[in-house]
């Protein structure tokens, strides 16, 4: 599979990383108050649950494998996007980031999607900065949006 070093490999998340997987969106700070990260893994699994992708490392001292990336990438039918991008902090530099994207772009492809795109707030320059190294060109647009389901947590 693309992306995979010797130090990680990239497969679909599986229900058993969920809580690794919500401790990881904390400490890199992807969760929202308004949205239960619990009920989006549980959404996600229901719509085009191959495009949630996760990487993972082999356990330190023959220890259980742990998730250090995820990606939840989906296709509408006219665009791909992509959300939840996030690598485990002592490992940022390593290629975690790259390797989940170009799999979600991969995945995305092969279902026909032509582009791929993503929200990331206009202050957020370490992000941008990512996504330019990954050939990603910048727009600008607002956003709107409506609440249908309030999430309770
Ligand atoms: C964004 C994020 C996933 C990047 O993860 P990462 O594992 O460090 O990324 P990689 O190691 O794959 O880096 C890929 C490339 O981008 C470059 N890069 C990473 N951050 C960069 C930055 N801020 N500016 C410029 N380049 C950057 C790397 O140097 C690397 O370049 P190379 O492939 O030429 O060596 C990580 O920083 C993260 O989890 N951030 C917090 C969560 C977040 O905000 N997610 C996005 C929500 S919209």
């Amino acid at each position: 599979m693309s992306g995979n070093s010797a130090a990680w490999a990239i497969r679909a998340f599986e229900r058993g990383d969920t809580d690794a997987v919500v401790e990881l969106w904390h400490d890199v700070g992807l969760t929202r108050p308004w949205n239960d990260p619990y009920q989006d893994i549980e959404r996600k699994l229901k719509v085009q649950p191959k495009l949630f992708i996760v990487a993972e490392t082999p356990g330190a001292h023959d220890g259980p494998p742990r998730v250090v990336g995820t990606v939840m990438a989906g296709y509408d039918g006219h665009r791909g996007w992509l959300y939840y991008l996030a690598s485990a902090p002592e490992l940022r530099g390593s290629g975690i980031g790259r390797g989940l994207v170009v799999e979600a772009e991969r995945l995305l492809l092969e279902m026909g999607c032509p582009k791929v795109q993503l929200m990331v707030r206009a202050d957020n320059e370490a992000v941008l900065g990512f996504y330019d190294q990954l050939g990603y060109e910048r727009f600008e647009v607002s956003n709107t949006g409506k609440r249908l389901i309030a999430d309770e947590s």
